[in-house]
């Protein structure tokens, strides 16, 4: 453990532009620094660091973040790895805090679990090798497989015997207790107290991490037999997080970051076969479907996964699962189905590695042609079924987080459909509406709750006010400490409202925390649980006169304040001039303090009117609700006119400040 201190001051003393700078040729431009992006190829540079935000941002592939996050991301560094790293390039000494007594027990839980492990994948490979039963059993199946003796040391594959008890006596004889035997999931302990193999008579597939540690194992049965399961696999343990694991990725690692590329596969053998004819950079869910642990952890490497499932139906089930999973955590996908009948182990074995290369290379497709072929067969002619083919495409679109990637996909799709850009485009934005919702508002799409008549037009829905917090929030992180000054005559027209001056609002952040802490009795309440933790922030520092700066934000303890932080940091003045020419894209750009001002003033006004708007919608179902009393009812009704007064109060300075 770092002490957390200590972690502050290397983030601290950490220089964004330095800690790229060492990895990457950056060239001033403005107040930002430009160059070509360590993370994708690119010719033209649009990798931008920010020295004033201590921030980087790739407008290319969208990678972005603090120091730390940069060599987290390059050198495939965890936080304290990476914290380590900037320590020692800033020369900072590192004492690391002792560790309570339930750490170290736990540290030594752990330990003991490996150890315990590595003494079985040696016991099942020695079994494979040396025993009679292994080499005729275990040994001529491989064989049979094809898989070569380079093949099977590499990937320390095994056997374990017949009986009962073949692991279990080694491993207390060599001195282990029941206990562990149990914890590692190798043995299971009768009620009497008596422990038996989990694996018997199966050959032993071990599986590591990514540094090669044994974590636990598949065991194969060797016959067909339609009342055992084929495979035998290790429970979760201290050590083995399944959903956190791929098979063979100790193994594929460097060919993954030399490829650039990984391929996924679905079984332990595919992964064997396919690495056997060459093709090193595959890794395998092996016993648990996808999951987005499993995609963080290829994300650590590359950018780019290729799915290689079989061609049958639930095949191609999951390849859509997967597709929608990876498209999500922003890397990009191809996928390859193969013919019915075949999976990769089988071709791998039926091919030269050179046919297997040239298939690999002429089927890997884009998911937006992968959908489509795969989908149109079955629509045919059909109108309506064509168009459940577009929908299944925005589906997809709608997941992937960058938008410049989006309007990529949405003109493929267009191209490629002969559909209109405009049309996807809509439809991609409503889907991501919802998706949005759903999400981060916890709180349902609500049908329209049907008003009281004549409010019916004001009143729609009860919906969060994602949106406008996260106005809100970006517009105190980007200038919460500039000048917010009343004495300018053109603010107090916009406020329509003679400030005292003692009363003074001295800053954005002070403006905007006022406006919002002072409009309501009650605390007011985020529906978006990021845009919340970052404003409770700015209301502490408030209480405390301080402004917390955007550093503290992009180094946030929490990687999703983090994300969310850095992508309201970025958007959309960073961008370079270049890529705005580029995309024919023309912004307004927040230079200038009027239209900063204006900014803030709609951002709270709106926030308001929307926070109000949800009161009412809550009042009216208390109005129609049978079982309220009348009494109540009608002190309710005054509230209600109370509050819609000031809104519309609130929506007549907000027209007024939009319109203008
Ligand atoms: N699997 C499992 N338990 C089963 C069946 C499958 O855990 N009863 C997992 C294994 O990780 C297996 C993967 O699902 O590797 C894919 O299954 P399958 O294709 O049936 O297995 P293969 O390993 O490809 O075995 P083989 O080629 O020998 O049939
Ligand atoms: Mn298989």
């Amino acid at each position: 453990m770092i002490p957390k201190e200590k972690v502050q001051e290397v983030i601290d003393t950490a220089r964004v532009e330095e800690v790229v700078g060492e990895f990457v040729h950056l060239k001033k431009r403005g107040v930002n620094q430009i160059g070509l992006c360590p993370f994708h190829n690119e010719k033209t540079p649009s990798f931008i660091v920010s020295p004033a935000k201590g921030i980087f941002k790739c407008f290319g592939c969208g990678e972005a973040g603090s120091s730390v996050d940069f060599i987290m991301k390059h050198e495939h560094y965890t936080f304290p790895q990476a914290v380590k790293w900037l320590a020692q390039k800033y020369h900072i000494e590192i004492q690391e805090e002792e560790q309570s007594p339930e750490q170290i027990e736990a540290e030594n839980e752990r330990e003991g679990l490996f150890n315990i492990t590595n003494f079985a994948a040696k016991f099942f490979e020695k079994t494979l090798y040396e025993t009679e039963k292994g080499k005729a059993i275990g040994l001529s199946y491989f064989n049979e497989r094809g898989f070569s003796e380079q093949t099977i040391k590499k990937f320390q594959l095994g056997y374990s015997p017949e009986t009962w008890d073949g692991l279990s006596k080694a491993a207390i004889e060599a001195g282990y207790t029941k206990e562990y035997l149990v914890k590692a999931g190798l043995a299971i302990q009768k009620d009497n107290g008596n422990v038996y193999d989990r694996f018997r008579n199966r050959v032993i597939f071990p599986i590591h991490n990514a540094s090669g540690r044994v974590l636990g194992f598949g065991g194969r049965i060797l016959i067909t037999d339609k009342k055992q399961a084929k495979y035998v696999n290790s429970p979760e343990t201290l050590i083995y997080n399944k959903s956190n694991v791929l098979f063979g990725l100790f193994t594929a690692k460097n060919a993954i970051i030399k490829q650039d590329n990984c391929l996924l596969v679905e079984g332990y053998t595919d992964v064997i076969s396919l690495f056997q004819s060459g093709i090193e950079n595959v890794v395998s869910s092996s016993g648990t479907s996808l999951t987005t642990g499993q995609i963080k952890l290829i994300k650590r490497y590359t950018q780019n996964i290729t799915i290689l499932y079989d061609g049958d139906a639930a095949g191609i089930k999951a390849s859509f699962r997967g597709i929608n999973m990876i498209v999500e955590e922003g890397l990009n996908v191809r996928v390859v189905l193969f013919p019915t009948g075949e999976d990769p182990d089988s071709f791998a074995r039926s091919h030269n590695s050179e046919q297997l290369e040239t298939f690999l290379k002429e089927n890997a497709q884009d998911f937006i042609h992968f959908k489509a072929d795969l989908l149109s067969k079955e629509a045919g002619d059909d109108p309506v079924k064509k168009a459940g083919v577009v929908r299944e495409i925005i589906e997809t679109i709608a997941l992937v987080p960058e938008q410049l990637n989006r309007i990529y996909f949405i003109r493929e799709t267009s191209e490629l459909l002969n559909v209109k850009e405009e049309i996807l485009t809509n439809e991609v934005i409503k889907v991501r509406r919802k998706q949005y919702y759903k999400e981060s508002n916890k709180q349902e799409y609500k049908p329209e709750p049907s008003p009281p008549s004549s409010e019916r037009q004001i009143i729609k829905t009860e919906e969060g006010n994602v949106h406008q917090e996260r106005e809100v929030v970006r517009l105190l992180l980007n200038y919460g400490s500039m000048e917010f000054n009343p004495d300018d005559a053109k603010i107090l027209e916009m406020l329509e409202e003679k400030q005292d001056a003692e009363e003074a609002i001295s800053t954005v952040a002070d403006f905007i925390i006022e406006e919002l802490e002072e409009f309501d009795d009650e605390k007011i309440e985020f529906s978006d649980v990021l845009a919340q933790k970052i404003y409770n922030e700015f209301v502490s520092a408030y209480e405390n006169e301080t402004i917390p700066s955007e550093k503290f934000f992009v180094n946030y303890s929490e990687e999703n304040v983090r994300k969310y932080s850095v992508d309201l940091l970025t958007q959309p003045y960073m961008l370079s001039p270049n890529w705005l020419e580029k995309h024919k894209i023309s912004i307004s750009e927040e230079t200038n303090f009027e239209v900063i001002a204006r900014a803030c003033i709609e951002a709270v006004y709106s926030l308001k009117s929307r926070i109000i708007k949800n009161k009412l919608i809550k009042l009216q179902q208390k109005i129609q609700d049978e079982n309220s009393e009348e009494g109540e009812k009608i002190n309710i009704m005054l509230e209600y006119r109370n509050l819609l007064a000031i809104k519309n109060q609130i929506d007549l300075s907000l027209g007024r400040i939009v319109v203008e």
